[in-house]
């Protein structure tokens, strides 16, 4: 049976949206009646991905009916690890759809290497894109949020991991980074609660996106994966779509802020 649609008349802004857990959580929420701005890296490699995102878009806007479709969503290139990139992305958004209600800073690298090989490029990158971006680009958003708009407020969500919590071997220049994105939303909700902006951070498991593709692709690591998870799978991008409706609406979660929510099938809690 579908929900009935509890982001109406929201406007939400997503970044690194047109894949997996990010383009799921934009995807739910145009079902759920919000208009959608989505930033995306850009370059050669996204053009066959904006167009599937575009089609996807539509069709969601155009059965749901009343507003034209086209301007329920709007997609906008730029390399989030850039300060500008998150403060453009905000303006676009606002121009074009008036305010901001939702953020979801999601945009995320994670390439899996040994500690004794990590190199400076790869921390660097990793750092500038998945701590600096968030900071920035959520910096832009509560400005948005806090200072430009009547009546203020706003739900701006930190996509961390599992990896905020545990450690990973293969990991160390990226679980510190989402250990740096949940403690920045908790450090937000204090700030930013006497704007009426709540910040919270969703902790994703193990998600079957491209981001650990190749890691899950050897069936001997998934099976060993699946078998630490209570309920059993691996996680699916829409998995972080429900969790993520649920930080974005005010009747929802609105006393709820500077929360942690694993969204992981119980991975954290199991101790086997
Ligand atoms: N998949 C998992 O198991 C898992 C677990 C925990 C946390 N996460 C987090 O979830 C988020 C989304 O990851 P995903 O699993 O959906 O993988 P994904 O690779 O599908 O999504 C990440 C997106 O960020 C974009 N991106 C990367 N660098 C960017 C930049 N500089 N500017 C703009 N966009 C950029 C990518 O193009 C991609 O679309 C990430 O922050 C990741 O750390 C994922």
């Amino acid at each position: 049976m579908p929900l009935p649609q509890l982001l109406t008349g929201k406007v939400a802004a997503i970044t690194g949206g047109l894949t997996g857990i990010g383009r799921a959580i934009a995807l739910e929420y145009l079902r759920h009646g919000a208009k959608v701005a989505v930033n995306h890296l850009g370059g050669p490699k996204d053009e066959p991905l904006v167009e599937v995102m575009q089609k996807d878009m539509l069709e969601i806007t155009t059965t749901g009916g009343e507003e034209s479709a086209e301007s329920r969503f709007l997609l906008v290139p730029g390399d989030i690890s850039q300060p500008e990139t998150g403060r453009e992305f905000v303006a676009k958004a606002v121009d074009a759809f008036g305010r901001l209600d939702v953020f979801v800073s999601n945009a995320g690298v994670c390439r899996f290497e040994e500690f004794l090989e990590v190199d400076p490029p790869l921390l660097g990158h990793t750092i500038s894109t998945n701590l600096t971006g968030a900071f920035w680009a959520t910096q832009a958003a509560a400005r948005q949020m806090a200072l430009a708009q009547s009546p203020p407020g706003g739900s701006i969500i930190g996509i961390s991991s599992i990896s905020a919590l545990v450690g990973g071997g293969q990991q160390t220049h990226y679980t510190p980074t989402k250990a740096g994105v949940l403690s920045l939303m908790q450090s937000c909700a204090v700030a930013l609660g006497k704007y009426g902006i709540r910040c919270n951070a969703l902790l994703p498991g193990t998600i079957r996106t491209q981001l650990n593709d190749e890691d899950m692709s050897d069936p001997v690591k998934r099976t060993y994966m699946e078998g630490r998870i209570p309920l059993g799978r691996l996680g699916q991008p829409p998995d972080l779509a429900g969790p993520a409706v649920f930080l974005a609406c005010e009747e929802l979660s609105g006393y709820v802020t500077g929360a942690q929510i694993l969204v992981d099938g119980g991975l954290f809690v199991n101790l086997q």
